[in-house]
């Protein structure tokens, strides 16, 4: 990968009345990267991208976009880039190739290449069989896929992707993303947002964890797992976990955290060696019987959690 910056947000700011939408971000994408912003709803991850893009106006702040001033070249910084929305912005009347094809009319791509752009990228997307049914018609995961295709139809150099996978179901989102590692294979430098912490683990090579406008961290998922890496995990699978076992295991010391889900109880702790014994006690003294035994490294999900103090379960809702 190459090391130019393609992308540069010095400082910027976003408030709406009181609201502080984005809160004097900074930030660099280099080319040919897939660059997330992860966080919860109302972080400030849907206002960066307009920013970015000219649908907004910073409050403060500078970008520059492929080497153009969002503010001063708003009309380079569109020929550069490509915009998935959260919502489709295509025509629900018009059929999947009639789209493209006159997405490729918005673009400036001229008249006798329209066609031939369009049927390429309806291949590539895989969209073929569904070329010529209206938009309306297709499933979510197509009209996701038709949406991407018409994003790239100028051929951009940066794509942004605005919770590309939110909505759809397990099957059509895997394969989003692997349209997505194609895409980034083909050197198209890609900016998601996503309030999916596996997504951001799987697709980015750097993510930007924004909390309430603020980016607390940025850096690669594995960096970001190895600055919790003194937290350790000892997972314990139970045959049954009674109310007066959970009390008792949250009022030991040594532990940081619980998680309890079904049958099994993960205790995050920096001194596994001196609390296992003490935990294995306490829960034969209880009766319980111990099916399982683990000691786990840091998920993105931990470091997620132990970094922002939020609770993962808040990712989860749509
Ligand atoms: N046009 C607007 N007018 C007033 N407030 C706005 C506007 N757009 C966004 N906000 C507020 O700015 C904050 C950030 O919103 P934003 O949509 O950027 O968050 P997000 O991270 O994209 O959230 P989500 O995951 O729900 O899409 C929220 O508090 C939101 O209510
Ligand atoms: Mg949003």
């Amino acid at each position: 990968m190459k090391n130019d910056n393609v992308i540069g947000v010095n400082d910027l700011t976003k408030s709406y009345g009181l609201t502080l939408a984005v809160d004097h971000i900074s930030f660099d994408v280099k080319e040919g990267e897939v660059f997330g912003f992860l966080g919860p709803n109302g972080a400030g991850k849907t206002t960066t991208i307009r920013m970015m893009v000219g649908l907004t106006q910073p409050s403060s702040g500078t970008a520059l976009v492929d080497g153009h001033d969002i503010l001063k070249e708003p009309v380079e910084v569109k020929k550069t880039i490509g915009l998935v929305p959260e919502t489709s912005n295509l025509y629900s009347e018009l059929t999947a190739l009639d789209n493209l094809i006159y997405q490729s009319e918005l673009y400036g791509v001229p008249r006798k290449e329209r066609k031939n752009q369009a049927i390429q990228l309806i291949e590539e997307f895989g969209l073929k069989e569904h070329q010529d049914k209206p938009f309306q018609k297709l499933s979510r995961g197509l009209k996701r896929r038709l949406t991407i295709a018409a994003a790239l139809i100028h051929h951009p150099k940066i794509l942004f992707l605005d919770e590309p996978t939110t909505g759809l179901d397990v099957m059509s989102a895997r394969g989003l993303r692997k349209l997505i590692l194609d895409s980034k294979k083909k050197g198209l430098t890609i900016f998601l947002t996503t309030h999916y912490i596996p997504e951001a683990e799987s697709l980015c090579d750097r993510i930007a964890i924004i909390v309430k406008g603020k980016i607390r961290i940025i850096d690669t998922p594995e960096n970001i797992k190895s600055q919790v890496k003194e937290v350790e995990i000892l997972e314990v699978g139970l045959d049954r976990i009674t109310e007066d076992l959970k009390k008792k295991l949250l009022f030991m010391e040594g532990i940081e955290k619980i998680l309890i889900a079904e049958n099994r109880i993960r205790f995050q702790t920096k001194s596994i060696d001196q609390v296992t014994p003490h935990i294995i006690k306490l829960i034969e003294e209880q009766g319980a019987k111990i099916q399982s035994i683990n000691t786990l490294s840091p998920s993105l999900e931990d470091a997620f959690v132990t970094l922002t103090g939020l609770d993962s379960e808040l990712m989860k809702i749509d």
